[in-house]
Protein backbone atom coordinates (compact mmCIF):
# COMPACT_ATOMS: atom_id res chain seq x y z
CA UNK A 1 0.00 0.00 0.00
CA UNK A 2 0.98 3.30 -1.00
CA UNK A 3 1.61 4.57 2.72
CA UNK A 4 4.04 7.15 3.55
CA UNK A 5 7.24 5.74 4.06
CA UNK A 6 9.50 7.75 6.59
CA UNK A 7 11.09 6.63 9.92
CA UNK A 8 10.68 7.08 13.33
CA UNK A 9 13.64 8.89 14.12
CA UNK A 10 12.65 11.49 11.03
CA UNK A 11 9.88 11.81 13.03
CA UNK A 12 11.18 12.83 16.25
CA UNK A 13 13.59 14.90 14.13
CA UNK A 14 10.87 16.43 12.10
CA UNK A 15 8.74 17.10 15.77
CA UNK A 16 12.24 18.53 17.10
CA UNK A 17 11.98 21.16 14.06
CA UNK A 18 8.83 21.48 14.55
CA UNK A 19 8.75 22.74 18.07
CA UNK A 20 11.60 25.34 17.16
CA UNK A 21 9.97 27.21 14.17
CA UNK A 22 6.30 27.41 16.13
CA UNK A 23 5.79 31.07 16.95
CA UNK A 24 5.87 31.87 20.53
CA UNK A 25 3.27 34.91 20.38
CA UNK A 26 0.40 36.63 18.46
CA UNK A 27 2.77 39.07 16.88
CA UNK A 28 4.21 36.34 14.96
CA UNK A 29 1.88 34.54 13.96
CA UNK A 30 1.45 34.43 10.32
CA UNK A 31 -1.96 33.42 8.27
CA UNK A 32 -5.67 32.98 10.08
CA UNK A 33 -6.40 36.60 10.35
CA UNK A 34 -10.16 36.32 11.75
CA UNK A 35 -9.32 33.60 14.32
CA UNK A 36 -6.16 35.67 15.13
CA UNK A 37 -8.08 38.77 15.52
CA UNK A 38 -10.94 36.80 18.03
CA UNK A 39 -8.38 35.95 20.07
CA UNK A 40 -6.54 38.96 20.35
CA UNK A 41 -10.09 40.14 21.69
CA UNK A 42 -10.81 37.47 23.89
CA UNK A 43 -7.36 37.12 25.48
CA UNK A 44 -7.41 40.66 26.24
CA UNK A 45 -10.66 40.90 27.74
CA UNK A 46 -10.15 37.70 30.01
CA UNK A 47 -6.71 39.18 31.16
CA UNK A 48 -8.32 42.66 32.19
CA UNK A 49 -11.10 40.31 34.36
CA UNK A 50 -8.32 38.01 35.68
CA UNK A 51 -10.06 35.02 34.85
CA UNK A 52 -9.27 32.45 33.04
CA UNK A 53 -9.86 31.94 29.24
CA UNK A 54 -13.43 30.85 27.70
CA UNK A 55 -12.34 26.82 26.39
CA UNK A 56 -11.89 27.05 23.36
CA UNK A 57 -12.33 24.69 20.09
CA UNK A 58 -10.07 24.59 17.32
CA UNK A 59 -11.15 22.38 14.20
CA UNK A 60 -9.81 21.94 10.78
CA UNK A 61 -7.67 19.71 8.90
CA UNK A 62 -4.44 18.79 10.12
CA UNK A 63 -0.76 21.08 10.22
CA UNK A 64 -2.75 24.46 10.19
CA UNK A 65 -1.73 25.38 13.43
CA UNK A 66 -3.74 23.81 16.53
CA UNK A 67 -1.35 23.34 18.70
CA UNK A 68 0.40 26.13 18.16
CA UNK A 69 -2.42 28.79 18.37
CA UNK A 70 -2.68 26.39 22.45
CA UNK A 71 0.80 27.31 23.39
CA UNK A 72 0.44 30.82 21.88
CA UNK A 73 -2.88 31.11 24.02
CA UNK A 74 -0.90 30.08 26.96
CA UNK A 75 2.21 32.27 26.51
CA UNK A 76 -0.22 34.94 25.35
CA UNK A 77 -2.32 34.99 28.83
CA UNK A 78 0.55 34.16 30.94
CA UNK A 79 0.02 31.01 32.31
CA UNK A 80 1.16 27.27 31.96
CA UNK A 81 0.03 24.41 29.90
CA UNK A 82 -0.91 20.66 29.48
CA UNK A 83 -0.82 18.96 26.39
CA UNK A 84 -2.07 15.55 26.00
CA UNK A 85 -4.43 13.84 23.72
CA UNK A 86 -7.91 12.46 23.34
CA UNK A 87 -6.90 9.00 22.81
CA UNK A 88 -4.28 8.83 25.67
CA UNK A 89 -6.54 9.46 28.37
CA UNK A 90 -7.75 5.87 28.61
CA UNK A 91 -9.64 6.51 32.56
CA UNK A 92 -11.55 9.03 34.05
CA UNK A 93 -9.20 9.20 36.91
CA UNK A 94 -6.38 9.97 34.74
CA UNK A 95 -8.66 12.66 33.21
CA UNK A 96 -9.44 13.94 36.96
CA UNK A 97 -5.98 13.66 37.96
CA UNK A 98 -4.97 16.44 35.10
CA UNK A 99 -7.45 18.57 36.10
CA UNK A 100 -7.01 18.35 39.93
CA UNK A 101 -3.09 19.12 39.02
CA UNK A 102 -3.88 22.51 36.55
CA UNK A 103 -2.85 26.08 38.57
CA UNK A 104 -5.26 28.30 38.59
CA UNK A 105 -5.52 29.82 34.63
CA UNK A 106 -3.72 26.82 33.07
CA UNK A 107 -4.56 25.98 29.73
CA UNK A 108 -5.39 22.25 29.40
CA UNK A 109 -4.89 21.39 25.51
CA UNK A 110 -6.65 18.19 24.23
CA UNK A 111 -5.36 17.24 21.01
CA UNK A 112 -7.62 14.92 19.21
CA UNK A 113 -10.38 15.66 21.52
CA UNK A 114 -13.13 13.34 19.36
CA UNK A 115 -11.37 10.21 20.73
CA UNK A 116 -12.04 10.83 23.96
CA UNK A 117 -13.75 8.07 25.98
CA UNK A 118 -17.19 8.34 26.81
CA UNK A 119 -16.57 8.24 30.36
CA UNK A 120 -13.39 10.53 30.29
CA UNK A 121 -15.69 12.80 28.37
CA UNK A 122 -18.61 13.04 30.36
CA UNK A 123 -16.49 14.13 33.81
CA UNK A 124 -15.17 16.85 31.54
CA UNK A 125 -18.96 18.19 31.32
CA UNK A 126 -18.87 19.88 35.27
CA UNK A 127 -15.29 20.58 34.90
CA UNK A 128 -16.06 22.72 31.96
CA UNK A 129 -18.77 24.18 32.90
CA UNK A 130 -18.41 24.79 37.14
CA UNK A 131 -15.02 24.05 37.66
CA UNK A 132 -16.04 20.66 39.40
CA UNK A 133 -15.51 16.93 39.23
CA UNK A 134 -17.76 14.36 41.33
CA UNK A 135 -15.14 10.96 42.06
CA UNK A 136 -16.75 7.91 43.05
CA UNK A 137 -15.06 6.63 46.02
CA UNK A 138 -15.23 2.67 46.66
CA UNK A 139 -17.42 0.49 45.67
CA UNK A 140 -20.80 -1.09 45.65
CA UNK A 141 -23.23 -0.35 48.66
CA UNK A 142 -20.38 1.67 50.47
CA UNK A 143 -19.63 3.43 47.27
CA UNK A 144 -20.23 7.33 47.91
CA UNK A 145 -19.37 10.13 45.57
CA UNK A 146 -17.44 13.09 46.86
CA UNK A 147 -17.06 16.85 44.81
CA UNK A 148 -13.73 18.15 43.86
CA UNK A 149 -12.98 21.65 43.41
CA UNK A 150 -10.78 22.70 40.20
CA UNK A 151 -8.72 25.47 39.52
CA UNK A 152 -10.39 27.99 36.99
CA UNK A 153 -8.70 26.47 33.52
CA UNK A 154 -9.09 26.73 29.81
CA UNK A 155 -9.72 23.53 28.07
CA UNK A 156 -8.47 24.01 24.30
CA UNK A 157 -9.42 21.15 22.31
CA UNK A 158 -8.68 20.49 18.61
CA UNK A 159 -10.04 18.30 16.29
CA UNK A 160 -10.12 17.68 12.45
CA UNK A 161 -13.34 16.38 12.99
CA UNK A 162 -15.90 19.21 14.32
CA UNK A 163 -18.79 16.72 12.97
CA UNK A 164 -17.36 13.64 15.55
CA UNK A 165 -18.06 15.37 18.61
CA UNK A 166 -20.69 15.45 20.81
CA UNK A 167 -23.37 18.41 20.70
CA UNK A 168 -23.07 18.25 24.78
CA UNK A 169 -19.18 18.44 24.45
CA UNK A 170 -19.10 20.95 22.06
CA UNK A 171 -21.92 23.29 23.30
CA UNK A 172 -19.18 23.71 26.15
CA UNK A 173 -16.71 25.54 24.33
CA UNK A 174 -17.71 29.29 24.28
CA UNK A 175 -15.13 29.96 21.08
CA UNK A 176 -14.91 27.44 18.03
CA UNK A 177 -12.31 28.80 15.53
CA UNK A 178 -12.37 26.76 12.03
CA UNK A 179 -8.87 26.90 10.69
CA UNK A 180 -8.37 27.33 7.15
CA UNK A 181 -5.47 26.44 4.19
CA UNK A 182 -2.87 29.01 4.23
CA UNK A 183 -2.73 31.09 0.77
CA UNK A 184 0.34 30.94 -0.79
CA UNK A 185 1.69 34.42 0.03
CA UNK A 186 0.97 33.48 3.80
CA UNK A 187 3.05 30.08 3.26
CA UNK A 188 5.71 32.00 1.61
CA UNK A 189 6.02 34.49 4.76
CA UNK A 190 6.21 31.52 6.73
CA UNK A 191 8.89 29.61 5.12
CA UNK A 192 11.14 32.90 4.85
CA UNK A 193 10.50 33.49 8.62
CA UNK A 194 11.33 29.67 9.28
CA UNK A 195 14.07 29.48 7.20
CA UNK A 196 15.52 32.55 9.24
CA UNK A 197 15.45 30.67 12.57
CA UNK A 198 17.27 27.50 10.53
CA UNK A 199 19.77 30.09 8.98
CA UNK A 200 19.39 28.74 5.67
CA UNK A 201 19.34 31.51 2.83
CA UNK A 202 16.66 30.70 0.48
CA UNK A 203 15.52 33.84 -2.25
CA UNK A 204 12.22 34.60 -2.76
CA UNK A 205 11.64 32.87 -5.52
CA UNK A 206 12.85 29.69 -3.85
CA UNK A 207 10.19 30.26 -1.02
CA UNK A 208 7.60 30.82 -3.86
CA UNK A 209 8.02 27.44 -5.39
CA UNK A 210 7.92 26.16 -1.58
CA UNK A 211 4.57 27.70 -0.47
CA UNK A 212 3.23 26.55 -3.89
CA UNK A 213 3.99 22.95 -3.64
CA UNK A 214 3.16 22.94 0.06
CA UNK A 215 -0.66 21.96 0.43
CA UNK A 216 -1.63 25.24 2.02
CA UNK A 217 -0.31 23.65 5.16
CA UNK A 218 2.82 25.54 7.47
CA UNK A 219 3.77 21.75 8.88
CA UNK A 220 3.82 20.28 5.26
CA UNK A 221 5.84 23.35 4.57
CA UNK A 222 8.69 23.62 6.87
CA UNK A 223 9.20 19.82 6.58
CA UNK A 224 10.10 20.19 2.87
CA UNK A 225 11.71 23.53 3.77
CA UNK A 226 14.11 21.11 5.68
CA UNK A 227 14.41 18.37 3.17
CA UNK A 228 15.00 21.20 0.08
CA UNK A 229 17.72 22.28 2.70
CA UNK A 230 19.94 18.91 2.54
CA UNK A 231 19.47 19.24 -0.98
CA UNK A 232 20.83 23.01 -1.62
CA UNK A 233 23.28 21.76 0.88
CA UNK A 234 24.72 18.30 -0.90
CA UNK A 235 24.03 19.08 -4.39
CA UNK A 236 24.33 23.32 -4.61
CA UNK A 237 25.97 26.16 -2.33
CA UNK A 238 23.43 25.75 0.18
CA UNK A 239 20.93 28.62 -0.78
CA UNK A 240 17.35 27.32 -1.80
CA UNK A 241 16.52 28.68 -5.03
CA UNK A 242 13.76 28.15 -7.32
CA UNK A 243 15.50 25.37 -9.14
CA UNK A 244 17.31 23.66 -5.95
CA UNK A 245 13.49 23.81 -4.85
CA UNK A 246 12.04 22.29 -7.87
CA UNK A 247 14.53 19.91 -8.34
CA UNK A 248 14.34 18.45 -4.85
CA UNK A 249 10.19 18.72 -4.75
CA UNK A 250 10.04 16.63 -7.90
CA UNK A 251 12.57 13.97 -6.18
CA UNK A 252 10.16 14.03 -3.10
CA UNK A 253 7.04 13.03 -5.42
CA UNK A 254 5.60 16.63 -4.19
CA UNK A 255 3.74 17.63 -7.47
CA UNK A 256 3.06 21.23 -9.01
CA UNK A 257 0.45 21.76 -7.03
CA UNK A 258 1.43 19.86 -4.10
CA UNK A 259 -0.28 16.89 -4.21
CA UNK A 260 1.64 13.75 -2.96
CA UNK A 261 1.12 10.28 -4.03
CA UNK A 262 -1.89 9.36 -2.21
CA UNK A 263 -3.82 12.46 -3.59
CA UNK A 264 -3.08 11.08 -6.74
CA UNK A 265 -4.18 7.91 -6.50
CA UNK A 266 -7.27 8.99 -4.90
CA UNK A 267 -7.44 11.47 -8.49
CA UNK A 268 -6.89 8.30 -10.88
CA UNK A 269 -9.06 5.77 -8.53
CA UNK A 270 -12.07 8.68 -9.47
CA UNK A 271 -10.70 9.12 -12.99
CA UNK A 272 -9.37 5.79 -14.22
CA UNK A 273 -11.48 2.89 -12.29
CA UNK A 274 -14.87 4.98 -11.90
CA UNK A 275 -14.62 5.80 -15.16
CA UNK A 276 -15.53 9.65 -14.37
CA UNK A 277 -18.77 8.92 -12.58
CA UNK A 278 -19.97 10.22 -9.47
CA UNK A 279 -18.12 7.96 -6.33
CA UNK A 280 -18.72 7.93 -2.67
CA UNK A 281 -16.17 8.18 -0.33
CA UNK A 282 -16.34 4.82 0.86
CA UNK A 283 -15.55 3.17 -2.43
CA UNK A 284 -12.35 5.75 -2.94
CA UNK A 285 -11.34 4.56 0.53
CA UNK A 286 -11.42 0.49 -0.42
CA UNK A 287 -9.76 0.78 -3.58
CA UNK A 288 -6.96 2.31 -2.14
CA UNK A 289 -6.77 0.75 1.16
CA UNK A 290 -7.27 4.31 2.97
CA UNK A 291 -9.02 5.15 6.16
CA UNK A 292 -12.36 6.98 5.18
CA UNK A 293 -11.90 9.26 8.10
CA UNK A 294 -8.77 10.20 6.43
CA UNK A 295 -9.47 10.47 3.00
CA UNK A 296 -12.65 12.72 4.46
CA UNK A 297 -10.34 15.27 6.96
CA UNK A 298 -6.58 15.13 5.69
CA UNK A 299 -6.99 14.50 1.17
CA UNK A 300 -10.33 15.63 0.66
CA UNK A 301 -10.45 19.05 2.00
CA UNK A 302 -7.59 20.33 -0.23
CA UNK A 303 -8.68 18.66 -3.66
CA UNK A 304 -12.30 20.04 -2.86
CA UNK A 305 -10.51 23.60 -2.20
CA UNK A 306 -8.73 23.87 -5.14
CA UNK A 307 -11.12 22.77 -7.26
CA UNK A 308 -9.74 19.28 -8.35
CA UNK A 309 -12.79 17.64 -6.69
CA UNK A 310 -16.71 18.49 -6.90
CA UNK A 311 -18.74 16.89 -4.33
CA UNK A 312 -22.07 16.92 -6.11
CA UNK A 313 -25.50 15.18 -4.84
CA UNK A 314 -24.43 11.92 -6.22
CA UNK A 315 -21.26 11.70 -5.10
CA UNK A 316 -17.38 12.85 -5.78
CA UNK A 317 -16.38 14.04 -9.27
CA UNK A 318 -13.07 14.71 -10.49
CA UNK A 319 -13.13 17.81 -12.06
CA UNK A 320 -11.77 19.11 -15.57
CA UNK A 321 -9.07 20.91 -13.95
CA UNK A 322 -8.10 17.54 -12.65
CA UNK A 323 -7.80 15.71 -15.22
CA UNK A 324 -5.75 18.42 -16.96
CA UNK A 325 -3.24 18.17 -13.93
CA UNK A 326 -2.95 14.60 -14.20
CA UNK A 327 -2.35 14.56 -17.27
CA UNK A 328 -5.56 12.70 -18.83
CA UNK A 329 -7.75 13.56 -21.49
CA UNK A 330 -11.48 13.46 -20.60
CA UNK A 331 -13.62 11.25 -22.79
CA UNK A 332 -17.33 12.37 -23.42
CA UNK A 333 -19.62 9.63 -24.64
N1 LIG B 1 5.25 28.14 11.66
C1 LIG B 1 4.26 27.25 11.55
N2 LIG B 1 3.08 27.87 11.42
C2 LIG B 1 3.33 29.20 11.47
C3 LIG B 1 2.52 30.36 11.38
N3 LIG B 1 1.21 30.28 11.21
N4 LIG B 1 3.12 31.55 11.46
C4 LIG B 1 4.45 31.62 11.61
N5 LIG B 1 5.26 30.57 11.69
C5 LIG B 1 4.72 29.37 11.62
Amino acid sequence: MAKRMISTELMEEDRRIENTLRPQMLIDYIGQAKVKENLKIYIEAAKQREEALDHVLFFGPPGLGKTTLAGIIANEMGVGIKITSGPVIEKPGEMAAILNNLQEGDVLFVDEIHRLNHQVEELLYPAMEDYVIDIVIGKGATAKSIRLELPKFTLIGATTRAGMLTPPLRDRFGVVNRLEFYSVAELKQIIIRSARVLGVEIDEEGAEELARRSRGTPRLANRLLKRVRDFAQVKYDGKITKEVAGFALDLLEVDRLGLDQIDREILLTMIEKFGGRPVGVDAIAATIGEDVGTIEEVYEPYLVQNGLVLRTARGRVASDLAYKHMGISKVTE
